[in-house]
Order: C-alpha cells, then structure tokens, then sequence
C-alpha cells in the first residue's frame, strides 16, 4: 500500500489523517471506535486555565449539511487535564495535540508554560478562533497584529511545538496566517467553525441557545479548502485542513491545496469509526491511482502541477515533490509512526 507517513513540521505522523478538537474527547475515549494506530494523531477538547461549565442548553443542533454548537469551551481546567488526562496517555503511540484556550493573552501564556514540561504533549494548538465566547467577536483571531502578540508570548512560554487554529470568519485569513507565522508558530490549523445561526420561525427559537454558533461539516468543505489554500500560499510552515472532510476523497483535497496534513471532526458524531478508516481508504485511493506516497500529493494545486500516476513512489522524484517544503524543514523532534 501507498506510504502514508506524513512530516508536519518537527512532527512525523504515521498518517496524514488526526482528530479534531472538540469531537474526540481528550483521546482514549473513542478508542472502541479507532484503534489508536490508525490515526496520525489527536487533537484534545480545548483544555482552558479555569474548569467552564460552557454555554447554556441547547448546545447542538443539526442544520443543513452540517452542525451548529455553542459548547462554550466547557472542560474541567488545566489541573484536571495534567492530573488525570496525561497519565492516560503515558506510552502513547499516537501524536498528542493538547489544545488550549482562553479569553486572555495571560490564561494562554500560562496553559503553554503549564503543559511545556509534560511529555506526553507533541504539539500545542492554540484556539484563537472558539466562536461561542466573548460573543463570537473573535478579538484574537480577527486582528493579525493582537494574533501576533499573543503567539509570540506564548512562544516564549514553551518549547513545544504550537500550532495556530484559525478562524474562517474574516476577510483575509493569509494575513491571520502570516501573522501566526510571526508571531513563532510552527504550523497553522485551518480552520474552526464559520459562525452560523439556525432557527425555527414557527416557534421563534432558535436552534442553539445563544442564537448563533459554529457550523461545521461538510457544508463547509469549500471554505475550508479555500481558506487552507490561501494560508498554504503565504507562510512556510505547514497548515493542517480541517473543515468538513468525510471521504478519503476529501482529505486528499486538503492535501492537494498545501494542507500537510488534516483533521477530522463533525463527521465522526455521524460515524465516530470514521476517522479510523480514513487512512486505510487513502491508501486505497493512492493505490488505484498509481502514487506510491501520499507526500506526492500535497500542494499539486498550490503549486501548479498535475500529478503523473505511475512516477510516484520516490516523494523527491520528477512528479512532483509538493510535499518538500514540509520535509526539508527541521529534523523530526517527536516521531510516533
Ligand atoms: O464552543 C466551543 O467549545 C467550541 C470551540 C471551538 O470551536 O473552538
């Protein structure tokens, strides 16, 4: 079969293919649904300073091609996450992404320098970008120079890897990348949910109880993939695409448009054995296509080429080598393949 292993930055994965914050509790829960050597890695439900009972109910509803949330960061705080989440993942063999958040530059300053010592954490994801706090004004995540500052102090806080997930509600989500990039980021996460609102008009309600959300899934695939796009083309680090992907299919998009490599999310509450398919069902798509290595894939929109089936298998040969910006940059500091 095709080789899946993927370089995301320092990080080497043994598939391109990881969870999303929020749809795969902290790990082990959904361990029933996908054994863990079949994913890349796992991104945790953002881990806040503070335990946050969230918003109010309702929190969910489902709405045309997709979901609405409004869960409102609720998580049980650092202390419980570092006291009883990390010894469950000791000898892990699965990348951790610990996402962190919070409402102030301090809080996430703190969350970094809490968790730079722990080693069970490969990569902290910042979540700038959480629509269902501070109103879904967004202040981190909208404003490059306010994205920047924050990133380059938590940079300061940990040695670990950061990646910079990104809202798809602005204008120009280049800017908010190059900013990241800036600011000392090491990959960008592209992107959380589009702020969107579902309502019933015979009765008034509207579907979640803080009128307006995230939407997620596949109704927001093309954004997503736009927006992956457009952070591929302006920073050097690598991005990782999230944002609707179901198929195999759609997680080579994200490959094909610059994404090193991409998370899955809505479309594991519909089938939460998804994400552990996935993998397998690439291979098989690179397979009947005749790419030896899924690396072949990455960036052929972003750069222009058309893949040539059969002079795959060598990711540095004549067919391209979309994926060599990712692989030249720095030696593997956390390899769980
Ligand atoms: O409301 C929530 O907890 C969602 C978080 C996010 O989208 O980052």
């Amino acid at each position: 079969m095709a080789r899946l292993e993927v370089a995301i930055g320092p990080i080497t994965a043994r598939n391109p293919i990881f969870s999303a914050s929020g749809t795969y509790g902290h790990g082990l829960e959904m361990t029933g649904f996908t054994p863990i050597e079949r994913l890349g890695g796992w991104v945790s439900k953002t881990v806040t300073l503070h335990p946050r009972h969230g918003n109010p109910a309702p929190r969910l509803c489902e709405t045309e091609a997709g979901l609405i949330n409004s869960i409102g960061l609720e998580n049980k705080g650092i202390d419980h996450y570092v006291e009883h989440v990390l010894p469950t993942l000791v000898g892990i063999d699965s990348i951790v992404v610990t996402n962190i958040g919070g409402e102030r530059d301090e809080e996430l300053v703190e969350l970094a320098a809490r968790l730079d010592g722990q080693a069970e954490v490969d990569v902290l994801e910042l979540n700038l970008s959480c629509p269902n706090v501070q109103d879904g004004k967004l202040p981190l995540a909208t404003d490059p120079a306010r994205s920047e500052a924050v990133v380059r102090r938590v940079r300061e806080a940990t040695t670990k890897p950061i990646w910079v997930k990104l809202t798809p509600n602005v204008t120009r989500i280049g800017d908010m990348a190059v900013a990241a990039e800036a600011g000392g980021a090491d990959g960008i996460t592209a992107v959380n949910t589009l702020l969107g609102l579902s309502v019933d008009w015979r009765s008034g309600r509207p579907g979640v109880a803080t009128v307006q959300g995230g939407y997620s899934g596949p109704g927001i695939k093309p954004v997503a993939l736009r927006s992956a796009w457009e952070c591929a083309k302006r920073v050097s680090i690598p991005v990782v695409g999230v944002g609707g992907i179901t198929s195999a299919d759609d997680v080579l998009q994200f490959l094909a448009v610059g994404c090193a490599a991409v998370q899955v999310g809505t479309s594991a509450f519909s089938d939460p054995s998804r994400p552990g398919r996935l993998a397998e069902e690439v291979g098989a798509l690179l397979d009947a296509a005749g790419i030896g290595d899924v690396r072949d894939v990455i960036g052929t929109i972003r750069d222009g080429r058309q893949h040539t089936p059969g002079a795959a298998g060598s990711p540095s040969g004549a067919a391209g080598d979309g994926a060599g910006r990712e692989r030249d940059r720095g030696q593997p500091c956390a390899s769980k393949t």
